[in-house]
């Protein structure tokens, strides 16, 4: 079973900060890297803000596309942060970072103090969005862009397909609602975009779909990042009485056999840049 710890920097973000939400991002980055950072690349010397970078799961996969930036690296987590530039010391030992404890929305840097934002699984846990969003775009330059990548989990569906694996999905969606997040986050990503005032936004879907003749896929996105996803919120989905250990479990159950070699996988990742006008 995977163990959860909140902190108080976010007592109430749905995924915790344990070792095991680490590894799965970890896991999680390592095996999106080529679908999610492949068209994002800046120019040497840029100056690019990475907000709410984590554990620094993405910040080594944009430091190796974009050779030369001057990075700052923001997370509202000191403990996230550590890690993070711990994985960028062993990874990316000649990168030039700044590392930011602190909240997003209220970063300490002049108005335009960055050529390209870059976000990552970020806004989706945040409970006003476009709040974030606006924050964000005072310390862009204007022609600077913004590039946030969220998940939908309305966008997974499997095989085979059963009641209590599609319920032990609904909980985490629900779960991470009543903590003023939103699970189901990539499809707003146009508008959230368009009405903060950003332009030409572009939104591209970038899909994972595994089966029994992706193994590799099963393993790395199925079961380490979507069911480990999931299966970490069991003691929050119970002590809400949103479902019985035995309910949960079989559903955790369920959704394994779909990276079986019988079972198939389909989630879609949303990825849109935008400008700052
Ligand atoms: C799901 S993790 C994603 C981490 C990383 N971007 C990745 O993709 O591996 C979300 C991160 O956003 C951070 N976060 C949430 N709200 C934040 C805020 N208001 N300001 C800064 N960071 C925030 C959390 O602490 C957490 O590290």
């Amino acid at each position: 079973m995977t163990t959860k710890t909140a902190r108080p920097e976010h007592p109430t973000y749905v995924h915790g900060y344990s070792d095991t939400e680490a590894r799965r991002l970890g896991d999680q980055a390592d095996t999106l890297v080529e679908l999610l950072h492949a068209d994002t690349a800046y120019p040497a010397g840029s100056r690019v803000l990475e907000a709410g970078c984590g554990v620094g799961a993405q910040t080594v996969h944009l430091l190796a596309a974009s050779p030369g930036v001057l990075l700052t690296a923001a997370d509202l987590s000191a403990e996230s942060l550590a890690q993070a530039r711990a994985r960028v010391a062993e990874q990316a030992p000649a990168a030039d970072v700044v590392w930011h404890h602190g909240d997003l929305h209220r970063l300490p840097f002049p108005d335009g103090a960055f050529d390209h934002v870059f976000l990552c699984f970020v806004l989706e846990h945040l409970p006003d969005p476009a709040a974030g969003l606006a924050a964000l775009r005072r310390v862009l330059r204007p022609g600077g862009t913004i590039t946030v990548i969220e998940g939908d989990h309305g966008s997974a569906f499997f095989h085979p397909e059963t009641p209590a694996a599609r319920r032990t999905v609904d909980h985490l969606v629900r779960l991470q609602a009543d903590g003023g997040g939103d699970g189901l986050l990539g499809r707003r990503l146009h508008p959230l975009l368009t009405a903060a005032g950003f332009t030409g936004v572009t939104v591209r879907p970038r899909t994972v779909y595994a089966d029994g003749g992706r193994p590799a896929l099963a393993e790395g996105f199925t079961l380490r990042t979507f069911v480990a996803m999931v299966e970490a919120v069991r003691a929050e989905a119970l002590a809400a009485g949103l479902t019985t250990p035995e309910d949960f479990d079989q559903g955790i159950a369920d959704l394994r056999r779909t990276a079986g070699p019988e079972g198939t996988f389909h989630y879609t990742f949303f990825k849109a840049v935008a400008v700052n006008p």
